[in-house]
Parts: C-alpha cells; sequence; structure tokens
C-alpha cells in the first residue's frame, strides 16, 4: 500500500523515471493483490480489466493517476493510493471518442472522495465540451464515509453535471459491484442502468440498515440484485451474464446513438432489402380479438436482420421499448405487448414508454410505434397508484417529441390509449393501419353494455343475450376497423401487413430532413 509521507528529493533522470514507474504500479496495483484476487474470485473483473474491454484497444488514455486522496482522517492518511481507487479518462468506442470513469472495489470499498469526485467531474467537463458520451462502470459503497460532507459536496457536484448533461449527451452506468449511497444516485439520473446479474447491487440503505430500521430482514440480492432493478422496481434497463457481457452490452448500445444531442444516430450499411416482404405478417393477427399473439415477431419480422436490441426487457413486459435499425438508421421502438396484459397501459408501462420515447426525442433518434392496445388497465390498484398522472407521461411524451414518429396499428386502438400512442393528432408523421386495426372508443362489448344499458336491463331475459350479441356485431361491423378513421384523414394509408417494412422505409426517408419544434420555454411540466 502507499507511503504516507513522501519526498521527492530524487535528482537524476534515472530516479524520476523510476519514480513515475513506481507511481503508476501503485496506481494499478489499487487494493493489492490479495484484495484482487478475493474480487475475481467473485467473478469481478478489476476497473482497468473492464476499461480494457469496454474500449478499442489501445485507445485508453488515462487522467488523474496521480491524484491521492487529502483525508486525515480515521486512519485514512495511511492508505493515500495514488489514483485513490478510480480509473478514469477516454478512449474510443468503434472508433467513436467516449469518457469512462471505473470504481474500484480494492480501494476503500470504491467508495467517492474528494479527489476522485473531482476525477470524475473532470472527465465529465471535458465529456460535455467535447460531446461525447459518459460510461460509469459502478462498483462502489458510495460517499467515503472518512471524509464526511466533502464526499457529500463531491457527490452533489456529479449528479449536478449529470442533470446538466442530460439530454446532450448520452450517459450509461454499469453497476459492476455492490452500489450504494450516492453511488445509485448518480446512476439513476443517467440515461441506462446495467447491472451483472450475480455480482451488483443497488440500494440507498443496505440490508442491516432496514433490519435495525424496520424489522424487515432481506437479502442483498433479493433487496438490491439485478432482476430485482430489472423485473421489479425497474431502476435498471438491463441485466448481463457477467461483466464481459456488461461491458459489450455497453458497446453495442452506444452504437445505436449519436455521440451527442446535435448530431444523428450513426448509420450502418444495411443488406437487408428495403423493399422486403414479410408474407408471416399477413396472418400474424389472430380472427379472435381476444387471442393474444407476440408482438416480438412483428418487431424481429420487419427491422434490419431481424436484430432488435430490447430495453428493460424485464420490467412492464405489456410494452416493449428497443433499439432497432431500418435502412441502417437507428429508431426507437415502441409497441404494445398483447401477450402480457392483453397489452394494456398500466402505471409502470406508462412510465417505461416515456422515459425511452423521451430519450429517442432528445437524441434524434426516429420512432417507431406499433400498437395494439385495449386501453388502460382499469382497477383501484391502478387509480390509486395514479394512472391517471402516470399514464398522462407517456401522452406527454408522445406529443412533445419531434424526431420522425411513424406508427403502424395492428389491431386495438381504443379510447385515451389510442390518443397516446402516437395518433395523428399529436403529431404523428406517418400513421399506418393494417386491416386488421379496430379503432374507436372502447371495445364493442363495452360499448353496448354502456349505450344499450337500458335496453338490455328492460329485454325479456330469455331475450337478452342475444339482443346484446346482436348489438355487438353491429358496433363492431361499424366501428371495429381502420376505415372509419382512414376516412378523417387520421390514417394515413390502411397497408397489406406483409409491406409494412418498405413503408417504414419509405416514410423514415421522406422524414429524413424533418424539422419541428416546440414553442420557446425554460422546460416542460411533464407530471412526474
Ligand atoms: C469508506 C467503505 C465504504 C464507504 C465500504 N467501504 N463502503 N469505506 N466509505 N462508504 C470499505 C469497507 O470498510 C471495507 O474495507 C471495504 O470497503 C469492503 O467493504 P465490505 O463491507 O467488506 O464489503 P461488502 O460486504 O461487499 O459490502 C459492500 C457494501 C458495504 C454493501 C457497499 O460496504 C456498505 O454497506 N458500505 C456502506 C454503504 C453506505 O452506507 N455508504 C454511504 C452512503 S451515503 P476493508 O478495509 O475492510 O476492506 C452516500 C451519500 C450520497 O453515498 C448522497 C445520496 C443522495
Amino acid at each position: 500500500m502507499a507511503e504516507k509521507n513522501r519526498t521527492w528529493e530524487s535528482h537524476s533522470n534515472a530516479d524520476r523515471m523510476e519514480q513515475l514507474r513506481r507511481i503508476s504500479e501503485e496506481a494499478e496495483a489499487g487494493g493489492g493483490a490479495e484484495r484482487r484476487e478475493r474480487e475475481h474470485k467473485a467473478g469481478k473483473l478489476s476497473a482497468r480489466e473492464r476499461i480494457e474491454l469496454l474500449l478499442d484497444e489501445g485507445t485508453f488514455e488515462e487522467l488523474d493517476k496521480f491524484v491521492r486522496h487529502r483525508c486525515v482522517d480515521f486512519g485514512s492518511q495511511e492508505q493515500r493510493p495514488a489514483g485513490d481507487g478510480f480509473v478514469t479518462g477516454f478512449g474510443r468506442i468503434e472508433g467513436r471518442l467516449a469518457y469512462v470513469f471505473a470504481q474500484d472495489f480494492t480501494v476503500f470499498g470504491g467508495s467517492l472522495s474528494e479527489s476522485n469526485a473531482q476525477k470524475i467531474v473532470k472527465i465529465m467537463d471535458l465529456a460535455m465540451r467535447n460531446g461525447a458520451p459518459v460510461i460509469g462502470l459502478n462498483d462502489s459503497g458510495g460517499a467515503r464515509i472518512q471524509e464526511g460532507v466533502a464526499s457529500l459536496a463531491g457527490y452533489a457536484e456529479i449528479f449536478l453535471r449529470n442533470t446538466l448533461a442530460s439530454g446532450v449527451i448520452p450517459q450509461i452506468s454499469a453497476i459492476m459491484g455492490p452500489c450504494a449511497g450516492g453511488a445509485v444516485y448518480s446512476p439513476a439520473i443517467t440515461d441506462f442502468v446495467l447491472m451483472t446479474r450475480d455480482t451488483s447491487y443497488m440500494f440507498v440503505t443496505g440490508p442491516d440498515v432496514i433490519k435495525n430500521v424496520t424489522h424487515e430482514e432481506v437479502t442483498k440480492q433479493e433487496l438490491g440484485g439485478a432482476m430485482t432493478h430489472n423485473s421489479t422496481s425497474g431502476v435498471a434497463h438491463f441485466v448481463a451474464r457477467d461483466d464481459a457481457d456488461c461491458l459489450a452490452m455497453v458497446r453495442e448500445l452506444i452504437g445505436f446513438l449519436p455521440s451527442n444531442n446535435l448530431e444523428d444516430p450513426p448509420r450502418r450499411a444495411s443488406n437487408d432489402p428495403a423493399d422486403r416482404r414479410e408474407e408471416s405478417l399477413n396472418s400474424i393477427v389472430p380472427e379472435d380479438p381476444l387471442k393474444p399473439y407476440d408482438i416480438k415477431d412483428v418487431i424481429h419480422a420487419l427491422v434490419d436482420e431481424n436484430y432488435f436490441f430490447e430495453v428493460h426487457e424485464h420490467y412492464a413486459r405489456n410494452i416493449v421499448v428497443g433499439f432497432a435499425r431500418f435502412d441502417g438508421r437507428p429508431v426507437g421502438i415502441v409497441a404494445n405487448q398483447p401477450a402480457f396484459l392483453a397489452g394494456t397501459l398500466d402505471i409502470n408501462a406508462s412510465v417505461k414508454a416515456a422515459r425511452f420515447v423521451r430519450f429517442s426525442d432528445a437524441f434524434n433518434i426516429p420512432l417507431i410505434t406499433f400498437e395494439d392496445v385495449p386501453g388502460f388497465l382499469p382497477g383501484t390498484q391502478q387509480e390509486y397508484g395514479g394512472i391517471i398522472r402516470h399514464g398522462a407521461k407517456l401522452l406527454f411524451a408522445f406529443a412533445e417529441a419531434t424526431v420522425p414518429k411513424i406508427t403502424v396499428i395492428t389491431r386495438k386502438a381504443y379510447g385515451g390509449a389510442y390518443c397516446v400512442m402516437a395518433s395523428k393528432h399529436i403529431r404523428t408523421d406517418a400513421n399506418y393501419a393494417w386491416p386488421t386495426a379496430e379503432i374507436a372508443v372502447m371495445g364493442p362489448e363495452g360499448a353496448v353494455d354502456i349505450v344499450y344499458k337500458r335496453e338490455l336491463s328492460n329485454a325479456p331475459e330469455a331475450d337478452r343475450a342475444a339482443l346484446r350479441e346482436e348489438k355487438i356485431t353491429e358496433f363492431r361491423n361499424r366501428f371495429a376497423n381502420p376505415f372509419v378513421a382512414a376516412e378523417r384523414g387520421y390514417i394515413d394509408a390502411v397497408i397489406e401487413p406483409a409491406e409494412t417494412r418498405a413503408h417504414i422505409i419509405t416514410s423514415l426517408r421522406a422524414l429524413e430532413n424533418k424539422r419541428d419544434t416546440n414553442p420557446r420555454k425554460k422546460h416542460a411540466n411533464i407530471p412526474l
């Protein structure tokens, strides 16, 4: 471990080179071989190994390797390693500039000192100035307890920068070890959170504190493991098998994103024909409107090389969001999932999709919406939980988005959910419907039970069921189709499902130079 009081008495060039080598080695040793071995045994890579896997080979330029903490309390002065347990700098991902920081859990549990807060602040400022993403590889017990308010101040400085950078440069947080306190709040402000399956945790307070305060007994994994945050809380967007998988996912994610909000997302050559027909889509929607199908089959069939990079896969599965390419151009996809909760919009689905829509809009990524939604999920749980407020978030997000927007209604588009899911009325550029679309205020059954309530209750008991069926059929024939909306121009074209890819790409090409703005304001007031 580092010497506590260094003097710089050497004068010869050879001595200086030796000093440089020694300090470098010291920084690279982190918390020592024993601690490192423990981490490796637990399946975790070191901060430097992680950065090497993340960046293109040989591109990492380290900054502030020589920074040490300045704390003299609680014996900290006995342990002042060069670098102070944080590795920061910049490099390239597929040739594009990216700033990175990685915490080394072997040094004070990766906790944040005043000094290494300054290291992060430095690379965040550089990233903002140079318009490049920031990737944080988090493995940290939060604020360094020995440093008191100085480390809290460091976190607050980072939170400020996370907030100011939001919507300007992409910010990605990989959680690769136990993370607590500030080490979870900074990621929460960033755009995407990835977690390694068995080695990462996120919590504001750990199991011991919870036991003391609420007497609840909970394991670290249950409280803040990768699946807890991917499927229950929604804090995390991706789960990775291990460190290497996690870093590969970050690289892949970056490949869909522009480096900053003034650039377009990176386009790639695609060998997938723009006019590729997909015959399977002509029969994918079941004849029975109550039967589900998997909207991901539709997405996979349509996008370039059938490749869809799903975001938030395990959370609110009644809506699907993620990135793909059409004609080599990255797009953000939002799709109701009839195979889960019948594709209804509930609180979690609305919040999940709203955040994704806002991210895509901030970074010039066109939005493609696939719609099959019977409405908002009814129930006291939803109403008490504030579905009105949360559902409004998705409406707000789609309405304020100015990127190219294309919607394809595959089946149901009922009620408020019709308006919300990128309808023509909230500035969607191209609205398509399949012949199987049903666009109305509500489903035929619900509509008949309300509109013919009196007639049905006055009808003789024996005739009631037949009368109801007759009215339902009448309603279905009149409204459960795309043509009423198309007659009004709310749907631009009713299309053969097999030709959907060609229509989407033709529209995307036409929208390449789209310009649309919102009224000037300080900022909007989304219903949080
Ligand atoms: C200084 C810390 C530390 C911290 C861990 N260590 N957290 N040192 N400051 N915050 C040190 C330990 O003393 C230990 O040192 C080494 O790191 C490994 O820690 P362990 O506890 O042995 O590891 P593990 O069992 O894996 O548990 C990891 C942990 C736990 C869950 C992160 O250490 C923990 O609960 N730490 C405290 C978390 C916390 O309350 N942080 C402050 C939050 S306040 P040795 O020398 O023994 O190896 C905050 C404010 C921000 O962050 C504001 C938010 C809005």
